[in-house]
């Protein structure tokens, strides 16, 4: 469905172009002085080079050409040649119910979809998930949404850290701590035991404790490398304990990222491409891309229009140990053979630019992607805390997702406690869901490359710009739906009759913007964009609440627009806090 303002300037262009002018000069645009005018069209001032005129009097001879418009009750030229204009609310009405008589509300899918992976999620094996770790999956999950609203086909993947030096690490301090189990006997040939030698909470107590000795133990660490490369290098023993480990972490892992409303479809991670490296290697140093520079493995990825400096790609430590560098290579090209998609996107800490720039350009370089796919490197912020450092616990320590969660739960629960018609199971319950939104909003609403302060007592607030106000506005919403159907009246059956009420018209505005909005969500990769309409259409509607009688109306075609108008607000809200993520309680 064409847009909105395209369709308004419909009319401004052939009055350009009746007066003797380009039709192209009658683009329209919101005011941007909304006291003086709705609308606005700058095309008389363009134009005044071209036709050698003073802009207003181009201006005067538009607006003599739009009286009797159909789509403006206002046109005015004013100094020094812009247009205002004002709209017709059955101008409005008319493309609302269009709208509403079209699928996803007039969205312009694309026409030829394409295949995209989004590379989200990223948690490391046997590590607690952290806060770093959620805007990756809150941001991930939130644009997988968009491209498929958008009419794609969207994979996404989680990309586990589950094959690096942790995994040494873990596998060293267990074999200190039970050097009797079968896995560290290289002589043991039996079948080794179908349960994990460890629960989720010892596995995440070792990796940190290792994680520490090795920072101060030289020796230490080196077994730790040792270990590593023997489990990357088969060892029957330590796959299987890392088998082990893997399980134990998916299944918390899981667990984890369903109370956040994210899932993946792939649950790959860099160990799944191992058995391809050796062959990728191989080919590398065969096509001449990759060479030895002090005993590792490189490929250079410096380009001459560089204006700074490009380090070479490592694909080998000097030991023969896989990278970070070598996965991420590894994964691409395993991706193209096996799903050949026309996009990846990585959403992924912004720290971690310069790697994607490495990658991407090695495997550019070696053909491993076909050109035309592009490469996205979404990098997002820090999150941090009130002090404007990155986000800790009150001790000072790394702040684990879980414990985050669970403490705006709490909150919520406190507040929504307040509505004392609500028993404790259904007040929990609600809790949750708000406060999903809470956290959910409160990042997204941010241009994601920014870093942004997690401030608990402004997200969880039912005012101002914030998850929890979005679901209030639509609860309320909900409520007047459901009182109109208690009263007799068939919600589904609601028809819109254009009615004049200036008090509404703003409402009707924003309504009518989804499609141009969800278009530039989707191009730019911007979930804030759809923040930002929400939090304009709550704004709309409460504008309109406050100001109407809607219930009490006795007109009842004024009455049975206003419901449908609602209706129609409700189904977009939902439609983009489900793109966002979250969902809203019936009440609260
Ligand atoms: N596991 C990594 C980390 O915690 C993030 C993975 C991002 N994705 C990727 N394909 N490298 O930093």
């Amino acid at each position: 469905m064409q847009k909105f303002l395209d369709v308004v300037a419909e009319e401004v262009k052939e009055a350009f172009e009746a007066a003797g002018y380009d039709r192209e000069l009658g683009k329209v645009s919101v005011s941007n002085r909304p006291d003086l005018c709705e609308y606005q069209c700058n095309g008389a001032m363009a134009g005044a080079k071209q036709y050698h005129k003073a802009p207003i009097m181009i201006a005067q001879d538009v607006a003599a050409k739009l009286e009797g418009s159909k789509a403006f009750s206002e046109v005015a030229a004013v100094a020094p040649g812009f247009l205002n204009l004002k709209i017709k609310s059955e101008f409005l009405y008319d493309y609302l119910n269009q709208m509403k008589a079209t699928e996803k509300f007039g969205t312009i899918v694309e026409e030829n979809p394409k295949k995209i992976i989004i590379d989200y999620g990223g948690p490391n094996v046997a590590k607690p998930l952290h806060v770093g770790h959620l805007r990756s999956a809150i941001i991930g999950e939130s644009i997988k949404r968009i491209c498929r609203y958008n009419g794609n086909e969207v994979i996404g993947d989680i990309h586990l850290g589950d094959w690096g030096l942790q995994m040494g690490l873990i596998i060293y301090e267990l074999s200190l701590r039970k050097p009797e189990l079968p896995y560290f006997d290289e002589s043991f040939t039996g079948e080794y035991p179908a349960e994990a030698p460890f629960t989720i909470s010892e596995l995440e107590e070792i990796y940190p404790t290792a994680s520490g000795k090795s920072k101060e133990d030289e020796a230490y660490k080196a077994k730790a490398m040792e270990a590593t490369f023997k489990l990357q290098n088969g060892d029957k023993g330590y796959r299987a304990l890392w088998h082990h480990i893997i399980n134990v972490s998916v299944s918390d892992l899981k667990k984890n990222y369903e109370r956040l409303h994210v899932d993946f479809d792939l649950w790959n991670g860099e160990s799944s491409v191992h058995d391809r490296i050796p062959g990728m290697v191989e080919r590398l140093k065969k096509e001449g891309y990759a060479y030895t520079s002090e005993d590792a493995l490189v490929v250079d990825v410096k380009e001459e229009t560089d204006t700074k400096e490009i380090p070479p790609c490592m694909i080998l430590k000097s030991d023969g140990a896989a990278l970070y560098t070598t996965t991420d290579i590894a994964t691409i090209e395993e991706r193209m053979e096996d799903m050949n998609p026309d996009e990846i996107i990585y959403v992924v800490d912004k720290r971690q630019e310069l790697h994607f720039d490495q990658v991407f350009r090695c495997v550019r370089k070696t053909g491993m992607v076909k050109p035309e796919t592009k490469l996205v490197f979404h990098g997002f912020g820090t999150m941090n805390g009130k002090d404007g450092k990155p986000f800790k616990t009150r001790e000072g320590g790394v702040m684990r997702l879980e414990y985050l969660i669970n403490e705006i739960n709490e909150e919520m629960f406190k507040k929504i406690s307040e509505n004392k018609s609500m028993d404790e199971a259904e007040a929990r319950k609600t809790a949750e869901i708000v406060a999903l939104s809470a956290v959910k909003y409160g990042d997204l609403s941010n241009v994601a490359a920014k870093d942004y302060i997690f401030d608990i007592d402004r997200f969880t607030s039912f005012e101002g710009d914030t998850g929890p106000y979005l679901l209030y506005t639509l609860v309320r919403i909900k409520s007047i739906l459901n009182k109109y159907a208690e009263q007799g009246g068939n919600v589904d059956a609601v028809s819109l009759a254009p009615v004049e009420n200036e008090s509404v018209k703003d409402l009707l505005k924003s309504l009518c913007s989804f499609n141009t909005m969800m278009q530039a969500a989707y191009e730019e990769i911007a979930p804030h964009r759809i923040c930002a309409y929400i939090y304009e259409l709550a704004n709309g509607f409460n504008h309109f609440y406050h100001e109407t009688k809607i219930l009490t109306e006795e007109d009842a075609t004024k009455k049975e627009t206003y419901i449908a108008v609602l209706k129609l607000t409700k189904e977009i809200m939902e439609t983009c806090i489900d793109l966002l993520g979250f969902e809203a309680p019936d009440r609260m």
